[in-house]
């Protein structure tokens, strides 16, 4: 079965990698992407300087998901900018996630990248786990601003990594300040901000950052993933390539990703949960289901969701 997919000019073995944050922080986990089924390497989003992250316990598995607020744990731009010409002998796309505590970050970022040479960069304008630091994705106008810039210096072809929206007018103004940048992919959606987790037994909250609140992934958060996708492909059609991100566990998941619009997926608490041996199952999963269904490829499927009339 075809598996393939491109995304921005650039051709992947297979539409299935790692969602940012999910097992790519260090040099062998990066590598473990590699030599794994994945069809691209993502890395953890960057910021200038190394980063511990925030104290644990930062990331928790409950039976909907997941709840996570890591806090940038990260090598820093340099040390990435070092790893990323050796993970290209893997032979599949290296996406650098782009991230920053101001603006200015992530033109010193992009500089940095530029020589790195990734096949793609992500710009990530939806950490919602810094204290004191706003979602840039619900701010239309600082959005624009920054990516106005961030395309000024970078020379090679980039996407944004979007929060979830939960309105069809923020949709509409989002898709297009990224019309007026001329981005080349949107990954969506991050995780679902601020979620907040109970443990009834112990009347705690599971994790310790920011007062237990968190970014929610996994199986609960596919309903609102799949709606961005949906909404976002709605607008734009093939024309902007879409790479589906939220509650991917099982091929029959990453379908349905396709059916709304997506060209690739991407798998975080899964991954996590279950190790790079999620690839290998996930493309085995999709291929029999395609099959079974008479799609030729992946690719076949995109966006062939029906309404009801
Ligand atoms: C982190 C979480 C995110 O959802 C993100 O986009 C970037 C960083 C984090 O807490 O490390």
């Amino acid at each position: 079965m075809d598996l393939s997919t491109v995304i921005a000019g650039v051709s992947f073995p297979n539409g299935l990698m790692n969602a940012s944050g999910a097992l790519c922080v260090t040099q062998t986990e990066l590598e473990a992407l590699g030599a794994s089924e994945a069809g691209a390497i993502v890395t953890k989003s960057m910021t200038p300087e190394p980063r511990q992250g925030n104290p644990e316990p930062r990331y928790v598995a409950f039976e909907g998901g997941s709840i996570n607020s890591m806090g940038l744990p990260n090598l820093g731009y340099p040390a990435y900018a070092k790893l990323i010409p050796a993970l290209k002998r893997f032979q599949k796309p290296v996406i650098a996630s782009l991230a920053g505590l101001q603006p200015d970050d992530f033109l010193a970022g992009a500089r940095a990248l530029n020589e790195a040479g990734p096949d793609l960069v992500e710009v990530n304008l939806s950490c919602p786990n810094i204290p004191g630091k706003p979602q840039i994705g619900y701010d239309f106008e600082a959005s624009e601003r920054l990516l106005e810039k961030v395309g000024e210096i970078l020379t090679i072809p980039f996407g944004v990594k979007l929060p979830p929206y939960f309105d069809p007018i923020h949709h509409q103004k989002i898709a297009e300040v990224l019309q007026r940048v001329e981005i080349a992919f949107v990954t969506m959606i991050n995780s679902v901000g601020n979620g907040l987790v109970v443990d009834p037994e112990r009347e705690q909250v599971v994790i310790k950052p920011k007062g237990g609140f968190g970014g929610l992934g996994g199986r609960i958060i596919k309903p609102v993933a799949l709606a961005n996708v949906r909404a976002l492909w709605n607008i734009w059609g093939d024309r902007i390539p879409i790479i589906g991100t939220g509650g991917v566990e099982h091929g029959v998941d990453v379908f349905e990703h396709f059916l709304c619009g997506a060209s690739a997926v991407q798998v975080g608490t899964m991954l996590v949960e279950e190790g790079c041996g999620v690839f290998a199952r996930l493309a085995r999963e999709l291929a029999e289901l395609l099959e079974r269904k008479g799609y030729a490829s992946v690719l076949a499927c995109r966006g062939k969701l029906r309404e009801i009339p």
